[in-house]
């Protein structure tokens, strides 16, 4: 299986940075494109390579790891799915000018966060993201944690928990596979719907939370 990565922040660096302590191969991909991705690939070894939107876009498995304003940007020009696996990473928040009036709104409890939740009209983040990728199999993963803990799958004597989600048995079956590769003990939290909106932030009840398997 060949694995993709779209976003090279916060969440496509540290995934990638898991992927390269096992070995596992994978193309990130960025907006300014691959030459801007030459210090992260110098530090990551031989199995990270950069490459260009469309070749991540390519893979067997690709995670979306763009902020959710920027999914229709970097998804929208991409050649059919055809049935592949796309794990989508991102969370339903916009990140706010801090200069901006969005940012002092008192009736927005993640003003002190720098973010603020986007209205999806009652639907889970990953229904609404499934529209940006026709025809994939969309599965839920790598959202729920600080990114901060991504590259470090063994902890406090056991295994970090990677909940996932989605609703083709065969594709949440592959990203198991992928979890565990890293080291990570996965979670199944069932369909996008009602195990996708668990773990989504900013209010899903398992978003955020660290679990250990010991
Ligand atoms: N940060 C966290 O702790 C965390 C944890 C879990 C999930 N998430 C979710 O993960 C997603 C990414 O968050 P982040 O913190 O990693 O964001 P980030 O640090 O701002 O990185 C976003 C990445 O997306 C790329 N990008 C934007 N538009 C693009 C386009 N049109 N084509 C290709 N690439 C494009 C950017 O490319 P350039 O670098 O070239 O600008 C950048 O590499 C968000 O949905 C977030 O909610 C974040």
């Amino acid at each position: 299986m060949t694995i993709g990565i779209i976003g090279s922040g916060a969440l496509g660096t540290n995934v990638a940075r898991a992927l390269a302590l096992k070995g596992i191969s994978a193309t990130i991909a960025n907006r300014r494109g691959p030459a801007s991705l030459a210090p992260l690939v110098a530090e990551l070894g031989s199995s990270i390579r950069a490459g260009t939107v469309a070749e991540a876009a390519a893979a067997d498995i690709v995670l979306v790891a763009v902020r959710w304003t920027d999914l229709g940007s970097a998804l929208s020009t991409l050649p059919a799915w055809n049935g592949r696996i796309v794990i989508d990473g991102t969370n339903p928040v916009e990140f706010l000018d801090p200069n901006s009036s969005d940012a002092k709104d008192p009736s927005n409890p993640l003003a002190a966060y720098g973010i603020k939740a986007i209205d999806l009209g009652g639907r889970s983040s990953s229904e609404v993201f499934s529209t940006f990728v026709p025809d994939a199999r969309v599965v839920k993963a790598f959202n729920h944690l600080d990114v901060s803990v991504l590259a470090q799958p063994e902890a406090s004597g056991g295994q970090r928990v990677q909940f996932y989600a989605g609703d083709d048995a065969q594709a949440k079956q592959a990203v198991r596979h992928l979890l565990e590769a890293i080291g990570y003990f996965p979670v199944d939290l069932g369909s996008l719907t009602l195990g996708g909106r668990l773990s989504e932030l900013p209010f899903g009840a398992l978003s955020a939370t660290n679990f250990i398997k010991i």
